[in-house]
């Protein structure tokens, strides 16, 4: 570490700016209390890795391959990835990842990779997608097509055949959905793939969007299918929602054959250029690695099991109060009906069209549940008066 002083140190913040850091602090002290509706776990202590950021840390580069620029954490990286590897079923062999900044990343990495892979395939993905997804579509410039949704939020598997049927001389790109993030939704891999098989086609690529539930599926006795065993050939899962992280952060899995054909060398960074970011983000694999070393597999089975629950509680309260609330099976997306504006911004609902939800995240309380069903029902009743 250099011996001089740092530049940016505490002494030379004015009372005012104190002030100012002091009141954002308690502003998002009061907001973290009431943050039901979106994926973010809030239920983690990181100190341990506060002398880290002491460090220009930079995880530039490919984590598996040697660098000049040493003052990073590829190691812990790359036992991450590991962690990964085996919560997704990838081959040892023939494995490839990076630690993201997030599920938008990993997903943009899946379609970057199937394009180069299949430069005349055609994406599709359903109408329940994440919208970050049209955006990743429109910057690679890959020709994609919209399937229809089932009610649930599944991937309409006739249309998806029917689509698919009159452009059998292209490959299919999947873009499979593993929770869809307004109902948790999971599309069925077994049956993308039979559709896939019915129509003979010889070149496919699946891509598996699995930002939530990519951290749940792993824990739960009879999971879905989702990893690289029931055919995917990459995956993207966030790590700030389910294990919760103070940085946005995720991983992208792939096959490594795939990863092969877009690596370049680059003398520079003395290593492989496969990542899409050329400087990466070295805290928050530490944040990951500590997080699953200090829970283990079965830390997170108990912590998914303990919001399962919570999902359950949350959806037996609002029955019993006359709200039509549901979940699909291993998520933990409660879903009801959209409430009016007030509630929904005193505990950040997330809302899409005519329904609203509630993400029973490792953070949430009883009395969260307690407090936000009580507004559910005033708000009914006042607006049955309006
Ligand atoms: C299904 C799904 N995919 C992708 C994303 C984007 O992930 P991130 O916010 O980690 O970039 C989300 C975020 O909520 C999501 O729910």
């Amino acid at each position: 570490m250099s011996r001089l002083p740092p530049l940016y140190r505490p002494e030379l913040l004015s009372p005012a700016d104190r002030e100012r850091l002091a009141q954002v602090l308690a502003r998002i002290d009061e907001a973290a209390d009431r943050f039901l509706g979106y994926p973010c776990s809030g239920r983690f202590d990181y100190t341990p890795l506060y002398p880290f950021l002491r460090y220009p840390l930079n995880n530039v580069g490919d984590p598996f391959v040697p660098t000049t620029f040493a003052v990073q954490t590829h190691d812990i990286e790359v036992e991450v990835l590991e962690a990964f590897r085996e919560f997704t079923r990838a081959p040892r062999d023939g494995f490839w990842g990076y630690v993201t900044n997030g599920g938008t990343e990993g997903n943009m990495y899946g379609i970057y990779l199937a394009r180069e892979l299949h430069p005349d395939g055609v994406v599709y993905y359903s109408e329940d997608t994440h919208y970050s997804v049209a955006k990743i579509l429109r910057l690679l410039h890959a020709r994609n097509i919209m399937i229809r949704s089932l009610p649930g939020g599944e991937i309409d598997y006739e249309d998806l055949h029917a689509t698919i049927a009159v452009r059998r001389d292209v490959p299919p790109i999947i873009f499979a959905n593993i929770g869809t993030t307004m109902t948790g939704a999971v599309d069925d891999l077994a049956r993308i793939r039979a559709v896939l098989a019915d129509l003979a086609i010889p070149a496919s690529y699946i891509h598996a969007d699995a930002a939530l539930s990519g951290m749940i599926l792993p824990f739960v006795d009879d999971p879905q299918p989702f990893g690289f065993d029931d055919g995917v050939d990459s995956i993207a899962i966030s790590g700030h929602k389910m294990i919760g992280a103070p940085i946005p952060c995720g991983v992208a899995l792939a096959r490594r054959a795939a990863v092969d054909r877009i690596a370049r060398a680059v003398e520079y960074i003395g290593t492989l250029d496969t990542t899409l970011s050329g400087s990466r983000n070295a805290i928050t694999p530490l944040m990951m690695w500590y997080a699953l070393r200090t829970q283990g597999t079965a830390g997170f089975r108990t912590i998914v099991a303990r919001c399962m629950d919570m999902a359950d509680n949350a959806i037996a309260r609002m029955r019993a109060a006359g709200i039509d609330a549901w979940r699909h099976r291993n998520s933990i997306t409660v879903v009801f009906p959209r409430p009016g504006p007030a509630v929904i911004a005193r505990w950040q609902l997330a809302v899409h069209r005519d329904i609203a939800h509630l993400i029973a995240m490792p953070h949430v309380e009883e009395r969260h549940v307690e407090a936000l069903v009580a507004d559910l029902v005033r708000d009914r009743s006042q607006e049955g008066k309006s």
